[in-house]
């Protein structure tokens, strides 16, 4: 039956790491927690116990890790802010999979967000038929989060009306939800902690309170630092999302991998790598995450049109949907960068740039 489930939550993936780890267990466990911080390091990290291959999750700085981990120990909340598809969500999953072994006590974060997702809400037939009892409340992650001294995840937080963010603050300052209905009040349990996360791109929207920031030990996780660092990531990622999935086609090969991490930099800086040259950047995001997807869209067409080997027309595709999201803005910078980067770049790059200027012909 697990084979048909489309995403299984981390915790159930990474069982048998998880397992591993809290079997070898040698330092001490914060109260509410399952492992200690050093195996949740080494669970996000990467590494090896008692001979499980532990896989890397977050690729990057393992001193960011270990400041949002140490977070966690004590009573702060913790808030994750950074670019689209820096692994802001990916990381807060991977972080209460392993101290909890239940990454599900989510709330997404949207402008529609309420109050009472993030406290309680009533099943109203129950309400009106045998008025407010236990039974008949409807308790949000956190609120289960609280009782049960776990950590409950909070996405997109700066999306939300400034009311629901009070509600939130209200809940981290004092660590217990009152319900007057039933007269009664819930003391937050040991282990209980929030963790959030933001976009910096959604900065305005509904901009966080200094209040509510307060709260929070923030982390801020950075776009890769150089290619060699992004390119690592996506080969990774790359191979663990297509090995779920029946692609039949075979992995990228570096210089594919190379050549979208380039671009994809190149774009989003506004310059060419060595920096010579200034280049138009479009509008959309063009993330870590998204060359991931581009790449696995792209062994999905060579697996199933193609000969399940890369080519540079399946790149094509990818790329001119990445970057060209519909506006004529986006196609004016990616035909530029097209005939003033990519066509002056030489042989390695003949092929691809044919590809891609073949797709802009219409
Ligand atoms: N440093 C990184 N290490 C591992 N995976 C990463 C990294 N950066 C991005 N990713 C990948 O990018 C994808 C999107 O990340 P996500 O958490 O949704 O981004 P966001 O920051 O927008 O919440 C995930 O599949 C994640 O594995
Ligand atoms: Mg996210």
């Amino acid at each position: 039956m697990e084979q048909q489930v489309l995403r299984l939550p981390a915790e159930q993936l990474f069982q048998k790491e998880i397992d591993a780890l809290i079997a070898a267990e040698k330092d001490p466990i914060p109260t509410g927690w399952r492992m200690s911080p050093r195996s949740v390091r080494t669970y996000i990290c990467g590494g090896k116990v008692k001979g499980t291959v532990i896989t890397p999750k977050y690729i990057g700085h393992e001193r960011l890790v270990e400041i949002a981990i140490a977070t966690l120990v004590t009573d702060r909340a913790l808030l994750l802010i950074g670019e689209p598809g820096t692994a802001k969500s990916w990381l807060s999953e991977h972080l209460t999979a392993a101290i909890n072994g239940d990454s599900t006590k989510v709330i997404q974060g949207t402008a529609g967000t309420t109050e009472e997702q993030i406290r309680y809400s009533w099943n109203y037939a129950m309400l009106i038929a045998n008025g407010p009892s236990p039974e008949a409340m409807l308790k949000s992650p956190v609120f289960h989060a609280m009782e049960t001294g776990s950590i409950a995840r909070m996405e997109e937080i700066s999306r939300c009306a400034s009311e629901v963010q009070d509600a939130l603050i209200s809940i981290l300052s004092e660590k217990r939800i009152s319900v007057p209905e039933l007269s009664i009040e819930v003391a937050a349990k040991k282990g209980f902690s929030v963790i959030a996360t933001a976009n910096t791109r959604d900065k305005g929207v509904n901009d966080m309170s200094a209040a509510l920031k307060r709260r929070f030990n923030i982390v801020v996780l950075p776009a890769p630092a150089n290619l060699d660092a992004e390119m690592e990531i996506v080969r990774t990622r790359v191979a663990q999302l297509s090995a779920g999935l029946d692609l039949n086609a075979a992995l990228p090969e570096d210089d594919t991998v190379e050549k979208v991490c380039t671009i994809f930099r190149e774009l989003r800086k506004g310059e060419t790598l060595d920096r010579s040259q200034k280049v138009k950047t479009p509008s959309g995001v063009l993330s870590t995450a998204e060359a991931i997807s581009l790449l696995c869209n792209s062994m999905a067409l060579a697996g199933s049109f193609g000969s399940g080997i890369i080519s540079e027309a399946d790149l094509a595709a990818g790329l001119q949907g990445a970057v060209v999201k519909d506006e004529d803005k986006d196609n004016v910078a990616w035909k530029e960068y097209l005939e003033n980067v990519m066509k002056k770049r030489g042989a390695r790059w003949t092929g691809l740039y044919r590809a891609c200027k073949e797709l802009n012909k219409v």
